[in-house]
């Protein structure tokens, strides 16, 4: 089994995991996967002062981060993910919230798709789990954004990421564990200055990367980036 069928298979529960009507288990789900609400928390946190920003969340499962980045001020959301039910999912979830005109679900490989234009910030969040060449990747999220990147990591531990590594395994799908030291070592790598690599839990990681780029003329949205990238110049 791929990453892309364990998804497609695993769509609907893993879209119920966020589900809010029926009290209980969204409880459960809260306390048990904290790590999946608190990324999401720490990185609308990043975006409070923006206003009608661009914005790519690769691997967008259900899409229900990017309608609360809508509700959050994004002027246009464009998620990426290679599982047409997760998508099929996004869009009738982006639906009943009011956002389809600010929301577009692409379906494709993050790794190898081909993107016309560039945002103000791209995002990841429980994406990194399941790749494989991660540096690359981070690479390709800095080519598309012009001001900010976001991805979550999960952690390498002694117990807990060996026995999620062997029940994904036993399912066919491989999952990748980070520690802070090779984070650092990425970005670095990847010649970033602006970096920090917050806590997310203790599960995992929160890789949020300022860009710093100048604005060009043509430049008209995102305003609360754009001060920032003035006022703090590469
Ligand atoms: C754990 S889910 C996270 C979904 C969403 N970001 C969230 O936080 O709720 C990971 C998603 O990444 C997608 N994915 C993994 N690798 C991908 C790739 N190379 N290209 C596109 N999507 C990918 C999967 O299909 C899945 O929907």
């Amino acid at each position: 089994m791929t990453v892309q069928s364990y998804f497609q298979l695993r769509a609907d529960s893993f879209h119920s995991l966020y589900e809010e009507d029926r009290p209980f288990r969204y409880l459960v789900n809260r306390v048990m996967r904290r790590a999946i609400f608190e990324r999401v928390a720490l990185t609308l946190k990043e975006f409070r002062e923006w206003r009608d920003f661009t914005i790519l969340d690769v691997g967008c499962g259900s899409g229900r981060n990017d309608v609360a980045l809508v509700n959050s001020g994004a002027a246009r959301v464009v998620g990426i993910d290679f599982s047409e039910r997760m998508l099929e999912i996004a869009r009738g979830f982006s639906r009943s919230h009011g956002t389809t005109t600010k929301c577009e679900f692409v379906r494709g490989d993050f790794v190898s798709h081909n993107f016309d234009q560039s945002f103000d910030a791209v995002i990841a969040l429980g994406f990194f789990d399941y790749i494989g060449a991660a540096e690359d990747a981070l690479r390709r999220m800095i080519s598309l954004s012009r001001y900010k990147v976001i991805a979550s990591f999960p952690k390498r531990s002694m117990i807990r990421a060996p026995l999620r590594k062997l029940r994904y395994a036993l399912k066919g799908c491989p999952v990748y564990f980070y520690t802070r030291d090779r984070l650092t070592h990425i970005c670095r790598r990847l010649g970033l200055k602006d970096f920090q690599v917050l806590p997310c839990t203790s599960a995992g990681f929160l890789l949020v990367v300022s860009l710093n780029r100048y604005p060009s003329s043509s430049d008209v949205s995102c305003r609360g980036a754009r001060e920032s990238a003035v006022t703090k110049p590469a």
